[in-house]
């Protein structure tokens, strides 16, 4: 039997990078998969149709970030239309990137919007449906363990909130059996940090391994940690980043 056959998941920003590699990898290991999108309908359509190549039921949903009332409603329609909720994803992101006095306040609502406020609500609307052995994994980032350079801070910031968030969760839901972690990517080669990009060589210099992470990469630790081989791993962070913090 595969290990997530029977479950449901939802995956956050699936239409592209991280997230896509997340869903069509849970949908390979034999849940059936919901993704949101904030506007990239076409290319969460081209993920839905992977993971209906695999035999699974996939959907996806319009849900930007910066809605509440989006990020809830996408997790009731996963409900309504694939029966349950086993596994939440929280894997939607922007990258913000500045110097502290450049930085405006509509980049600081942006983030946190995104990287926490979505966060939080959509683990509020999931954790009415969550059953015992359910399991909320959010995409963090290295950068909130460690930064190695100028204009971070508030990416830093907003990733380094779900480490704390994260913890309490596992506290709060420990007693029905409910896990909730982080994994922390380092540079993954996706839209928002290509492997063939500008600071690209810098990157992997950094790492302890000398190469550029994939999107399987973190899918692979993630589909670990939904599986039931991940059941007394929780409120913790699992760094998955070449070494480049070590
Ligand atoms: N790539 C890296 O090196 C790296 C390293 C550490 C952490 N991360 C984190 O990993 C996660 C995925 O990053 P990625 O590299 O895969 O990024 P990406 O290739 O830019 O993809 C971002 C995904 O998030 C969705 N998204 C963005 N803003 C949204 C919003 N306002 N509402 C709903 N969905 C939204 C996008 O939807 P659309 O397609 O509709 O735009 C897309 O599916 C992020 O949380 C990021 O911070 C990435």
């Amino acid at each position: 039997m595969l290990a997530l056959q029977g479950k449901v998941a939802l995956v956050t920003g699936g239409s592209r990078g991280i997230g896509a590699g997340i869903a069509e990898r849970l949908a390979a290991d034999g849940a059936d998969v919901a993704i949101t999108y904030n506007t990239a309908a076409h290319r969460a359509d081209g993920v839905v149709a992977k993971i209906k190549d695999t035999g699974r039921r996939g959907l996806a949903l319009a849900a930007p970030a910066t809605d509440p009332a989006a990020v809830t409603e996408a997790v009731e329609q996963t409900v309504a239309e694939l029966g349950q909720l086993d596994i939440l994803i929280n894997n939607a992101g922007i990258f913000t990137y500045g110097p502290i006095d450049e930085l405006t306040l509509e980049q600081f609502e942006e983030t946190l919007a995104v990287h926490v406020r979505a966060v939080f609500v959509a683990v509020q609307a999931a954790v009415k449906h969550l059953p015992e052995s359910g399991r909320i994994i959010s995409i963090g980032s290295n950068l909130a363990e460690r930064v190695p350079g100028p204009g971070l801070s508030l990416y830093a910031l907003s990733k380094s909130a779900l480490v704390g968030f994260t913890k309490g969760l596992a506290r709060d839901l420990g007693p029905r059996g409910i896990t909730a972690n982080v994994v922390h990517p380092g540079s993954t080669d996706t839209d928002m940090n290509p492997a063939d990009g500008e600071i690209a060589d810098a990157e992997r210099a950094r790492t302890a391994l000398g190469r550029y992470g994939t999107t399987a990469d973190v899918a692979g630790m993630v589909a670990y940690l939904a599986s039931e081989a991940g059941r007394n791993i929780t409120g913790t962070s699992i760094t998955v980043d070449g070494g480049a913090n070590a």
